[in-house]
């Protein structure tokens, strides 16, 4: 039996009503194998109207972040009981973009981890060094750390999505030896110190229809996270579409 293959679509702050209507209506009569998982995540507003629009279909509704409590008096967020209600399976939590600009933590992301453990929604967890980490080659240490301050015990259905922040948006991105790397090193990592065995793996970070067969072959990766080509019918078509 083939291994399950995770094509997650961050869409970020992007799409409205119509733009959304139009992509998921193309996503929806795509055949796809079994096996690929193809996972949408949309900015909050969205969700209720994508989640009416893919019933009876085979995308799976995700989202981009969820608050650490259940409910109460946090003006702006949202809570993860929502996020079920509305049918999501995922939540990608820790984005680098939300430790950037919302100053988010590993403490913090560790107790969203719990919350969406909590409320069986399965937490994409991001890591991913700077540039600056990659070129004084501190970067393992520095992925170590936030998966050792971020990431509960024996955690049971962990995604980790390494999305160096150097790579999301650039058009750049590592060589497969480094992501093969940084792969197997979280691996081992989080067996040792965390008796985790059962880690799906995505690669994110200027992911295409060009790039992301090669990086799934040679770096056997469990899928990608993907921010501006999940955008364009054509890009996020093919990679879905593609020969697995
Ligand atoms: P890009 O695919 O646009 O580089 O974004 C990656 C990302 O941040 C996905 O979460």
């Amino acid at each position: 039996m083939a291994q399950n293959t995770l094509i997650v679509s961050n869409w970020k702050m992007n799409l409205n009503l119509i733009n959304s209507r139009k992509l998921i209506s193309k996503l929806k009569i795509l055949k796809i194998p079994k096996n690929i998982k193809n996972i949408v995540c949309p900015q909050y507003l969205l969700i209720p109207h994508i989640s009416d629009l893919i019933k009876s279909s085979q995308i799976i509704l995700g989202a981009q972040d969820c608050h650490f409590e259940e409910k109460g008096a946090f003006t702006g967020d949202s809570s993860i009981l929502l996020i079920k209600e509305y049918g999501c399976k995922y939540v990608i939590i820790g984005h680098s973009e939300r430790r950037q600009y919302h100053n988010e933590d590993n403490s913090e992301i560790k107790k969203k981890i719990k919350i969406s453990i909590k409320n069986n929604i399965i937490p994409i967890v991001c890591v991913g060094e700077s540039f600056l980490h990659r070129q004084n080659k501190s970067y393992l240490n520095f992925i170590y750390k936030q998966l050792d301050e971020c990431i509960p015990k024996k955690m049971k259905q962990l995604v980790i999505a390494y999305e160096p922040i150097w790579a999301i948006g650039s058009g750049l991105t590592p060589t497969f030896d480094d992501i093969t790397e940084v792969k197997e090193s979280c691996k081992n990592f989080l067996n040792k110190t965390k008796k985790i065995n059962d880690v799906k793996f995505l690669y994110g970070g200027s992911v295409n229809s060009r790039n992301f067969f090669e990086i799934k072959d040679k770096c056997k990766v469990d899928g990608a996270l993907i921010g501006g080509a999940s955008l364009l019918e054509k890009e996020i078509t093919n990679v879905l579409k593609g020969d697995f």
